[in-house]
């Protein structure tokens, strides 16, 4: 039976874990038409990590699980959901979420995948605070992890220098107290969703179309087309998930954006009209990671001791799908 009372959840750990190798700009010069200058200046990247061939998402996300658990002062048995956002999994069935829950031997634990590309983070932390605030789950496990490099074709410079790989993870609590998630916003239109693609089982002539002979099941994007959208929805998105609370973008202390450009991060810090100091960005150390982007960045900012206790946060990310979300959390620890 659910519990009466609807809790907040908030964030008692945060962890991340990303691979050792480190593939520099001018490491891609060598592999493809590009120059470090302009991977540079059109995106913000200057390296990104790349995880060893026998290491899938679900190692990733089991190291990210443990960090984010020792943070929280946690076991893994005492974990009751895991859920972990990935566009790369290590298999189709059993869910990555599965086999991290073996991994760190959270036997008390439900898991299953969220589907929802860059934006899966916030997909993700949005469904597990559901589970809390109702008082089925006392917490949970929330990991975003991709291995891309296994994904991109390595000979299309369009899509090769921007992705990278890692994970990042957060434990969610249930808290009585007016902190942790205040409000979320969640948007998705499938009819845009062509214009960023990893075929799975169909195959299909204008999927095929889009890709070399032989490479079909690489990721594919339109840059120009989701560059455009992502600016609009993640000045959009910041907005909602403040309005639905009553508070606007002054009251924010800082931003946590998905990170796959820098130009479409400052294209959203001119439409909100907010300081860049108020946004963490760190993608020239990672390049994108889609749903790692977020947790990876929270990680960092917090390390960096850029959030303190009441700090009003906002992550917000857009992607695949097309998929786009926001999440507004007062901050304590
Ligand atoms: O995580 C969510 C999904 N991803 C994104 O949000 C990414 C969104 N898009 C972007 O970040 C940008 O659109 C890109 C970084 C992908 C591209 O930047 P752009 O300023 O939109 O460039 P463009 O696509 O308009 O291409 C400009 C030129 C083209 O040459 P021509 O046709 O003008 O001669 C490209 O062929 O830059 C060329 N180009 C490159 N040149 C050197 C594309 N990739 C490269 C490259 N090195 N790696």
């Amino acid at each position: 039976m659910l519990n009466q009372t609807v809790r907040n959840a908030g964030i008692v750990g945060v962890g991340s874990y990303v691979p050792e190798k480190i593939l520099t700009n001018s490491d891609l010069e060598k592999i493809v038409d590009t120059s470090d200058e302009w991977i540079r200046t059109r995106t913000g990247i200057e390296q990104r990590r790349i995880a060893e061939e026998d290491v899938f998402s679900s190692e990733l996300s089991a190291r990210a699980a443990m960090n984010a658990l020792k943070d929280a002062g946690m076991q893994p048995e005492e974990v009751e959901l895991i859920i972990v956002a990935t566009i790369t999994a290590d298999m189709l069935t059993p869910s990555t979420a599965c086999i991290v829950q073996h991994k760190i031997g959270a036997i008390n634990a439900v898991a299953f995948d969220v589907n929802a590309a860059c934006s899966g983070f916030i997909y993700s932390l949005s469904i597990a605070s559901q589970f809390i605030a109702t008082g089925q789950y006392k917490n949970a496990l929330v990991i975003g992890a991709e291995t891309l490099s296994k994904v991109v074709d390595w000979q299309d410079r369009n899509t090769c220098v921007l992705f990278g790989d890692g994970a990042g993870a957060v434990v969610l609590k249930a808290t009585d107290k007016e902190y942790g998630i205040l409000s979320m916003h969640l948007g998705a239109d499938g009819s845009i969703g062509r214009n960023l693609t990893i075929p799975g089982l169909a195959v299909e002539h204008h999927e095929m179309e889009k890709r070399r002979p032989g490479n079909y099941r690489t990721l594919w994007m339109d840059g120009s087309e989701v560059f455009k959208f992502a600016v609009k929805i993640m000045a959009q998105a910041t907005i909602k998930v403040l309005d639905n609370i009553g508070l606007g973008i002054d009251d924010v202390d800082m931003i946590i954006p998905h990170q796959a450009n820098i130009r479409i991060v400052n294209g959203a810090a001119k439409l909100l009209k907010v300081s860049r100091e108020k946004i963490f960005t760190n993608i020239e150390k990672y390049g994108n990671m889609s749903a790692a982007s977020i947790p990876v960045a929270l990680h960092e900012a917090v390390k960096e001791g850029k959030i303190r206790n009441d700090d009003l946060l906002v992550m917000v990310g857009f992607g695949g799908g097309l998929t786009w979300g926001s999440i507004a959390l007062r901050w304590f620890r």
